[in-house]
């Protein structure tokens, strides 16, 4: 088999509204990518169940998730769009990958710690290797790029490490190192009531995000209220330094019109955040509202989106399968 030099997997939760920062820090660039990379795009539905989910809200979730990835601009024909638990080989590479993985590896991982919280010992086991199925999901294609947000980034080391791991315990050069791509001027969006806090579908309350398919006017009135300070626009960059929710609106501004902070800003030198606001909100919803009416349109019709789905995994299997069997070779396992 050649290896892949320019092979592209990448993931996202199937649980609930995918939301601005989903869209800026990674989808949008599953669906520029497409040009370039060999692309394998998949609704995490094995990661979602580390913790709790109602079952029909789930199977729902991952449908409508993959009609938002085509809705934006995914092509099915040029990459496989699939769901993760029907391509049991990451399944299988997560487990070899849990004995290849240390305890003080994943006891730094930081988004463990966070959706833990307080309560570790009741946290499910499978929270807790999370990081190490994420490996087997880019490493079962031999992907050699992952484009995520910044919250990725450790598990992308993580990834790195096991990669590494393998090989020189097995004295083998089979997995590459993946690179993560992190693109874009919102790599990391903040909640939009708390510059500190990043942008998640998990916050409670919904005025911290935009959800995709939230309409014009709920978009409007969330941005009008989203925490800035007193003070108004700076002329430049430098001027956004300790205005952690002045920064964030910059950023999401500028990814929205392709554009830097600094020419956004030159725009707006010493405007109210109200004048501002307004334009944002008109431009997130010029943005965002061919989206959610062709995810609508899509969804109408959910046995074209299965089928979607149904090719993908056939795809996927067809790349993965082979891996997987060399991965079992090289392990010592008895082919019987
Ligand atoms: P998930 O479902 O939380 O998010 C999907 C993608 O959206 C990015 N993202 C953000 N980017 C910028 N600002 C934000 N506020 C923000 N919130 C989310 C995430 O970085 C991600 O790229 N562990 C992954 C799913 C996954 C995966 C993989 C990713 C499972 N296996 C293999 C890449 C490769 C996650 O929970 O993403």
């Amino acid at each position: 088999m050649t290896k892949p030099t320019k092979r592209i997997l990448s993931g996202v939760q199937p649980t609930g509204n995918l939301h601005l920062g989903n869209y800026l820090g990674a989808l949008r660039n599953w669906v520029r990518l497409q040009q370039e990379y060999e692309c394998f795009y998949c609704l995490v539905d094995l990661h979602a169940i580390t913790v709790q989910q109602d079952p029909a809200a789930l199977r729902a979730s991952t449908r409508d998730g993959a009609a938002a990835l085509l809705a934006m601009g995914v092509d099915p024909k040029k990459s496989a769009v699939f769901v993760q638990s029907n391509v049991p080989a990451h399944a299988e590479l997560g487990w070899i990958f849990n004995c290849i993985a240390r305890l003080g590896w994943l006891d730094r991982m930081t988004q463990f710690k966070e959706k833990a919280g307080k309560h570790k010992e009741r946290s499910t086991v499978g929270l807790y290797v999370y990081p190490t199925l994420m490996a087997a999901d880019i490493l079962v294609y031999l992907a050699t790029h992952v484009p995520v947000g910044d919250d990725q980034r450790q598990h992308l080391e993580l990834t790195r490490d096991i990669a590494q791991s393998f090989n020189s315990q097995y004295g083998v050069e089979y997995f590459p190192l993946p690179e993560a791509l992190i693109l874009g001027e919102a790599t990391r969006v903040m909640s939009l009531r708390d510059g500190t806090k990043k942008m998640s579908k998990s916050d409670e309350s919904d005025y911290t995000r935009i959800n995709l398919t939230d309409t014009p006017d709920l978009i409007a009135q969330k941005i009008r209220k989203a925490r800035t300070d007193p003070e108004p626009l700076p002329g430049s960059p430098a001027g956004l330094e300790s205005r952690a929710e002045a920064k964030n609106l910059v950023g999401i501004f500028a990814a929205l019109s392709d554009r830097t902070p600094a020419e956004v800003l030159r725009d707006y030198d010493g405007a109210q955040f109200s004048k501002f606001k307004e334009d944002l909100a008109e431009l997130t919803t010029a943005k965002i509202g061919p989206i959610t009416t062709e995810m609508r349109r899509l969804l109408a019709d959910p046995g074209y989106v299965d089928s979607v789905l149904r090719d993908g995994a056939e795809r996927a299997r067809a790349a993965a399968d082979p891996i997987v069997r060399d991965v079992k070779e090289i392990v010592g396992f008895l082919r019987a």
